[in-house]
């Protein structure tokens, strides 16, 4: 049988790396992307020989996502799944943040993933899916004023997805927005909740889960529905 493909674009370390790695631990053949030379990558294709490729690209770098789709054009994805973000000024307010900080967050957390689905996802077959990282803080319903610029780009991510899911219902993907929970990385910091092992398996479970389930849907690790 076809080993499986996944691409995860973001995957240098963090939730991102550990994406990569689980899905190698499952047999899947995956690709990663980092926006420079990963000595960590490197070393996870070594525990994984012939199952790991890596590639590099910003995602903020619209040329450099066309370059990547050339280069995969004749690659078929099972799942493509956004990692890629940034949190900044998270204490701040419109009235004390730097607007480079909110127009930053925009861009990496909102804009470019959803115009990364957009073009690479030709490569993805109906049966596929397409995954972008969010955050159970990008729901408006249940914001309490924390990380608010950040919380607002993932906010912005979700609505943009809702035009995506629209505009291109044709391609009958699976299009899920992720909710990992409050993870001790780089960007979830010592005091998050959750361990990258309790929360990543969970994560790839919930995306197999949604799997031959079209349309648009906003969940948790649980494969809980959140409200938007
Ligand atoms: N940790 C949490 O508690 C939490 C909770 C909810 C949602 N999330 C979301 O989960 C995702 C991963 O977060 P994390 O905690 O793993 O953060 P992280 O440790 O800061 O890692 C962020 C990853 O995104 C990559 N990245 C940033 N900007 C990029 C760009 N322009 N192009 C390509 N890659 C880029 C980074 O690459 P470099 O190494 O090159 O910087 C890195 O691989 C983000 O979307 C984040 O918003 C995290």
């Amino acid at each position: 049988m076809t080993k499986q493909t996944v691409l995860v674009l973001g995957a240098s370390r963090g939730l991102g790396f550990a994406l990569a790695e689980e899905w190698l631990r499952r047999g899947w053949s995956v690709i990663a992307t980092a926006r420079g030379k990963s000595d960590e990558l490197a070393k996870l294709a070594g525990r994984f020989p012939g199952s790991l490729e890596t590639e590099t690209v910003d995602i903020n770098d619209a040329e450099g996502v066309r370059a990547l789709h050339d280069r995969l054009k004749n690659r078929c994805l099972d799942v493509l799944f956004v990692n890629a973000g940034i949190a900044r000024a998270i204490e701040e307010s419109p009235a004390t943040a730097s607007e480079d900080d909110f127009q930053d967050m925009m861009l990496t957390n909102a804009f470019s993933p959803v115009r990364a689905a957009e073009m690479l996802r030709d490569l993805v077959p109906a049966s596929g899916t397409i995954a972008i990282m969010t955050s159970e803080l990008g729901s408006i319903a249940n914001a309490n004023g924390g990380w608010q610029l950040y919380s607002s780009s993932k906010a912005a991510l979700n609505m943009l997805m809702k035009g995506y899911a629209a505009k291109n219902a044709g391609d009958g993907h699976t299009l899920l927005l992720v909710a990992p929970g409050w993870v001790r990385t780089d960007m979830g910091g010592s005091d998050a909740t959750l361990s990258i092992e309790e929360s990543i398996p969970l994560v790839v479970d919930m995306i197999s889960a949604n799997h031959g389930k079209p349309g648009l849907r906003y969940v948790d690790r649980f494969n809980e529905e959140l409200p938007w």
